[in-house]
Parts: structure tokens; sequence; C-alpha cells
């Protein structure tokens, strides 16, 4: 029941990304300069929440537009409704709806779907992880100067020594592919999928990590802070890696390491 409410909640925001991609919607600004919200991230929003509510009236909700729904329940489902809305919002079919479900603080179950390019990531704590139902691993890279790397910048500058374009310019000075795709949720789905040996990013907040956390680690991924410490989606900064370049990823990103 948790599983099948999980893909029909994901399928159902889905399909309100296909109705409104490349045609009308309203668009506002959020904190920032082109932090978006259209229309779609509330009807994205509004689809999943009715899938769930039917099912798990009782369950908490933590979801990027509505906020926190607090209940007595040991469920909190952790919800994006398009992941990559700048893309969605220019017409590249880069975007996806993203959700995690928490038990009792812990990511038991979560799902990334793309549907753009039909492409749905599922994952449950112990079991594996999956794109369209077929097993998926992360690479068996060994060295981040072979690796192809993705990043993301958030939508207001971070002036801090060692800040993302720093780090940036270390990878890139050394010729590592450093791709930025603008959905950290498929990000994270793609290291899964062993298309990308690692990505990293400052400021994501837990609906932007809360699924793919759990689909890169049950593909056999590593996911930490940016420096290598135990991961929670409630505090900012990801690296998620295949776990072969991570330790090397780990000591390149602060600057304890040259390539
Ligand atoms: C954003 C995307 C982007 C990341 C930003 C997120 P949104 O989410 O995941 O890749 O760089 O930090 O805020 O706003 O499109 O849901
Ligand atoms: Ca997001
Ligand atoms: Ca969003």
């Amino acid at each position: 029941m948790l599983k099948s409410t999980l893909i029909a909640a994901a399928k159902a925001g889905a399909a309100e990304i296909l109705r409104f991609f490349n045609n009308d919607f309203k668009i506002s600004n959020k904190e920032g300069v082109n932090n978006l919200v259209t229309e779609a991230d509330h009807a994205s929003e509004k689809a999943i929440l009715e899938v769930i509510g039917s099912n798990f009236p009782d369950h908490q909700v933590l979801a990027e537009e509505t906020g926190e729904i607090k209940q007595d329940s040991a469920f909190k489902w952790i919800i994006d409704p398009i992941d990559g809305t700048v893309n969605f919002a220019h017409g590249i079919p880069l975007n996806c709806v993203s959700i995690g479900i928490e038990k009792q603080g812990e990511i038991v179950m979560a799902a990334v779907y793309n549907p753009h390019l039909d492409e749905f990531y599922f994952a449950e704590k112990g079991k594996g992880a999956t794109l369209n139902d077929n097993p998926i691993h992360v690479s068996e890279e060994t060295q981040t100067i072979k690796a192809c790397l993705v990043t993301g910048f958030p939508y207001t500058y971070i002036n801090t020594p060692n800040g993302p374009l720093e780090i940036f310019e270390r990878f890139i000075r050394k010729g590592v592919p450093v791709r930025r795709l603008g959905s950290a949720a498929i990000d994270l789905c793609w290291v899964a999928a062993g298309r990308f040996d690692g990505f990293y990013e400052h400021k994501l907040e837990p609906w932007d990590s809360a699924a793919g956390y759990l689909i890169v680690e049950e593909a056999g991924g590593k996911v930490t802070d940016l420096e290598g410490n135990k991961f929670s989606i409630y505090q900012h900064k990801v690296l998620a890696t295949n776990g072969k370049i991570h330790d090397e990823m780990v000591a390149v990103i602060n600057n304890k390491k040259e390539l």
C-alpha cells in the first residue's frame, strides 16, 4: 500500500508537469533572483497530496510549496512537486517529481520520476534501487581524475572561502567534466544509475535530497555531507558518489588534495 501510493502520487504529480509543460502557466518569484515557482508546481503538489491524503490521511508531510503538515504519525512524506523548476519554466525536459518517505526519522522508500524521459527511479531501504523496474548500480570508477561529475549552484551566490565556484574551478582546471543539470534529484539518480561518478552541492533542502539520497545508497553508492560526515537531509551540503571516489572527492573539496 505504501509503495503503490508512492508510485501513484509521483505519477499524479508528473501528469500535472506534462499538462503544463510548454503550455501557458503563471510564474512567480520566491527568495533570490531566479528562484521560481509556477502554477505547475502548485498543481503537481496538490495532485500528490490528494493521492497521499486519500490513502494515509494521518501521515505527516513536508512539501516544498505547502510546508509542514504535522500529525501524530511515524511516517513523513517529503515532497518536491517539481525539482528543476527553472528548467521546467524554460521548456527544458530535465525536471521531475521527487518523493521520499521517512519512517521514524529514516528514509525508507523513495521515488523520482522524470516524465519527459519516462524514467521512474525507485528505492526501498535494504531492497536496492531500480530504474523502470530494472536494478541500477553506481559506476565502478576509482579515480576522480577520470570521473564525470555533476553539481548545482544555489539561487543566491555563496560568498565564502572554499565556496561552490572555487571547488568547481578546482575540478575544471584539471580537466574533469563537471555538468550542471539543474535538478538535484535527477543528479542524484544519475549517480545511482552510474551515469555520473559523483555529485556535490552546497545548499539543498530536504525535498531536494530525500528521495535521491536513498536511491544512491540503495544503488551501492555513498552519501555524506561535504566533509564526509554522516548525511542528514536536514542539513544543506551533499556529496553523493559511487563510494570508490568518495574520500578523494572529500579531500579535493576541502582543499586537502590537488588532483
Ligand atoms: C533546485 C534544483 C537545483 C538546485 C537548487 C534547487 P527547485 O530545486 O534541485 O538543481 O541547484 O538548489 O533548489 O527549486 O527546482 O525545486
Ligand atoms: Ca528542488
Ligand atoms: Ca521544487
